[in-house]
């Protein structure tokens, strides 16, 4: 499926479900979240239907997200689903950890591939401060436990704030250096209108970069499955890898191939865009294949060719990340 700017949507992101066991201070208040009611989340049967109809349309590629996935009742039926799907060559999930090892086994059983850890903070206070909540070695026994059962390349995305966790920015490449995880750094994006998010809380990847550089030597340009826009590089002499994700400071649209579902079904073409397509909708009124591939095609031809962030997109957001899927 290519859009309008010649890029190929072939990775579809699907939020399993708007709620979390934690509470991050840049994702989620902490009183949690309006119960939306199950009538209006999107049923794990119709999460498949959607996936083989996308399948036959292009995507390869889907990634499972949430709030938190593995919150979700019979996630791991909907992973065996979407991976008996034969078009599709790559299933993976974005989770917290709390809960990811003890399920572990299901779900590589089930077919899960790939999973990325959400993981801010490498202090067991501090991290659960960031997540109101958050249990570190629960993350870190997820961790190895997804390493052990070779469901890599394991990656780590770190969002830097600063005055929250930017001190611990050579502690996260210190961890790629001795193990081998993929450690990513996220440039804090102002996405919904949570009160966390303040501009002089951003930590430009430029800046990032110069921190590490004082101490690692950053060596080549490294490929690593999956990894959309993050850019990475091995560290001399380390067994993991670094990457950097900035969506705001060095945006890559022109190499966007994702569209998103959100757990009440609808369809956004752009992360950072309020342009949305009820497929929710469509399935209540029992649209065809056709009908649902129909707008499928309809949010390629709309994806934007690129967000518009430092021009004022972020405040007007309608949805948080929870929200999303990130
Ligand atoms: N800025 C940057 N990254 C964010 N994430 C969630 N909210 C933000 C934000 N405002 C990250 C999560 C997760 C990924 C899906 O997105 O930490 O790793
Ligand atoms: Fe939950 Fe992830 Fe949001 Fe944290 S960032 S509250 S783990 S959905």
């Amino acid at each position: 499926m290519f859009d309008n700017f010649a890029r190929n949507i072939e990775y579809l992101r699907v939020s399993v479900t708007n709620k979390c066991n934690l509470r991050c201070k840049y994702c989620m208040p902490e009183e949690g979240i309006a119960d939306i009611g199950h009538e209006n989340i999107l049923s794990i049967e119709e999460i498949g239907r959607l996936v083989r109809i996308g399948a036959r349309l292009g995507i390869r590629k889907v990634r499972l997200t949430g709030g938190e996935p593995l919150v979700r009742k019979n996630i791991a039926t909907l992973i065996a689903d979407i991976a008996a799907i034969p078009k599709i060559s790559d299933i993976s999930i974005t989770t917290n950890g709390m809960l990811f090892a003890d399920m572990a086994e299901d779900l590589k059983k089930a077919g899960l591939k790939r999973v990325n850890f959400s993981l801010d903070s490498l202090d067991p206070d501090r991290f659960k401060y960031i997540t109101s909540r958050g249990i570190l070695k629960n993350v870190i026994r997820s961790i190895s436990k997804a390493m052990e059962l070779d469901m890599g390349p394991v990656k780590i995305n770190m969002v830097v704030m600063k005055g929250a966790n930017d001190h611990e920015i050579l502690d996260f490449v210190e961890l790629a250096k001795k193990m081998p995880l993929n450690v990513r750094f996220i440039e804090f994006m102002p996405v919904g209108d949570l009160p966390f998010y303040k501009t002089d809380r951003v930590v430009t990847v430029h800046d990032i970069r110069k921190i590490i550089e004082q101490k690692y030597e950053l060596t080549k340009n490294v490929t690593i499955q999956g990894n959309g826009p993050a850019k990475s590089y091995q560290i001399r002499g380390g067994l993991g890898t670094i990457g950097f994700i900035s969506a705001m400071s060095d945006h890559f649209c022109g190499e966007c191939n994702r569209i998103r579902m959100t757990a009440d079904g609808k369809l956004r073409s752009c992360l950072f865009s309020n342009n949305e397509l009820n497929m929710k909708l469509a399935l209540k009124n029992n649209a065809s294949d056709d009908k649902i591939a129909e707008i499928f095609t309809k949010a390629i031809k709309e994806k934007p060719n690129r967000h518009h962030m430092n021009e004022g997109w972020g405040a007007d957001n309608k949805r948080k990340m929870y929200q999303i899927g990130g």
